[in-house]
């Protein structure tokens, strides 16, 4: 969403990526949009299978081929469409200008090769650097995230560090060439607690420092709450809702919002049982037609089951929701006072 003084560093328009599934062909990300400012968190939130991991892989360009197809839309690094670049130009972008922690930390590293081996071919290919100097940026990225014994950890291979460690050791390697935009897919969801606050106070504190962009991909609300500006919630693979953090928290606009928060557990004790959103996630073989969240809405109206839901404003600039309720209608009013 356009923001006053502020500056875009990545512009996705339309981003949209699809799965040969046998002869079926599913749309997993489904025109999506957004910009992600210099300096800024962007979260990306909503149920697992979404398409969050593949809307990040696409950006990355790194999808698996099969099943999926090369993504269309635009994604605009730079004033280049990183979608139609050369392959070549891309590496060069790809872990040097963007970079990505994966959801799996062992999709990012190699088993084969030690940890030094791999930070050093990093700051080979993207800064140039070989011999001695190359092994000091290595132990240096590894120091930065708060690794001890830094220079021993070189020589270990991924297997003998604990998920924590290769959790740092996936962000020493992305944050090495001081990236202007972080990608992070759950960047904690595999850690427990403490080192998961350990883990999102240093990615806080790098971008803070480095002025970097960060798309944070996760399903804890809580997370959201505590690192992002702004939120987009997905729902089968399309941006239901999008705005700044403050005003989505607040107003929840779109009833499948309000159903993930509501499916948060409570930090009242007393009720520790999780309200999940009633019905069955429709499978990306049987879309429901119109909204695609409205067999399971309890606002449901006439208009929702039928044709495309456009984006409706809720505060200019920034504040989306793609729902009918905010379409101003007497009819979508009252719907939302009944239920
Ligand atoms: N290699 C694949 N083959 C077939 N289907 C896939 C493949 N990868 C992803 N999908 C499907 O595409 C959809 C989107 O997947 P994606 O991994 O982007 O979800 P996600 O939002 O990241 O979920 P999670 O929160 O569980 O990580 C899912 O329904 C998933 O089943
Ligand atoms: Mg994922």
């Amino acid at each position: 969403m356009p923001q006053e003084n502020k500056f875009p560093v990545l512009k996705v328009r339309d981003l949209t990526t699809q799965l040969q599934i046998g002869q079926e062909k599913w749309t997993v990300v489904d025109h999506l949009g957004f910009d992600l400012y210099r300096g800024q968190t962007l979260a990306l939130v909503g149920e697992s299978g979404c398409g969050k991991s593949l809307t990040a892989l696409s950006i990355m360009r790194i999808l698996p081929h099969p099943p999926a197809l090369p993504p269309t839309g635009e994604v605009l690094y730079q004033g280049h469409n990183l979608l139609t670049i050369p392959e070549k130009e891309m590496r060069r972008i790809r872990g040097a200008k963007i970079a990505m922690i994966f959801q799996d930390p062992m999709s990012a590293l190699n088993p084969v090769y030690s940890i030094g081996n791999q930070l050093i071919e990093v700051a080979e290919l993207h800064l140039g650097l070989f011999g001695e100097e190359a092994w000091n940026k290595a132990s240096e990225a590894l120091k930065a995230v708060g690794i001890p014994d830094a220079e021993e950890r070189l020589s270990a291979y991924p297997h003998q560090l604990s998920g924590g460690l290769k959790q740092r050791v996936m962000i020493a390697m992305a944050m090495m060439c001081e990236p202007d935009i972080l990608i992070a897919d759950e960047p904690t969801t595999a850690l427990d607690v403490t080192i998961q606050a350990q883990v999102l106070e240093l990615i806080r504190h790098l971008q803070r420092k480095k002025g970097m962009s960060l798309l944070l991909i996760t399903h804890d609300m809580g997370v959201v709450a505590e690192m992002a500006d702004e939120v987009i919630v997905m729902y089968m693979a399309q941006g239901i809702e999008r705005g700044k953090i403050e005003d989505v928290f607040e107003h929840r606009a779109h009833p499948y919002t309000k159903g993930l928060f509501q499916s948060r557990p409570s930090l009242d004790k007393r009720q520790k049982k999780l309200q999940p959103i009633r019905g069955q996630v429709p499978t990306f073989r049987h879309i429901p037609s119109g909204c695609r969240f409205h067999p399971r809405c309890p606002y449901v109206m006439d208009k929702c089951k039928q044709g495309h839901v456009p984006d409706f404003t809720l505060e200019p600039l920034t504040h989306v929701a793609k729902c009918w309720l905010y379409d101003g209608t007497s009819e979508s009013q009252e719907r939302k006072e009944e239920a």
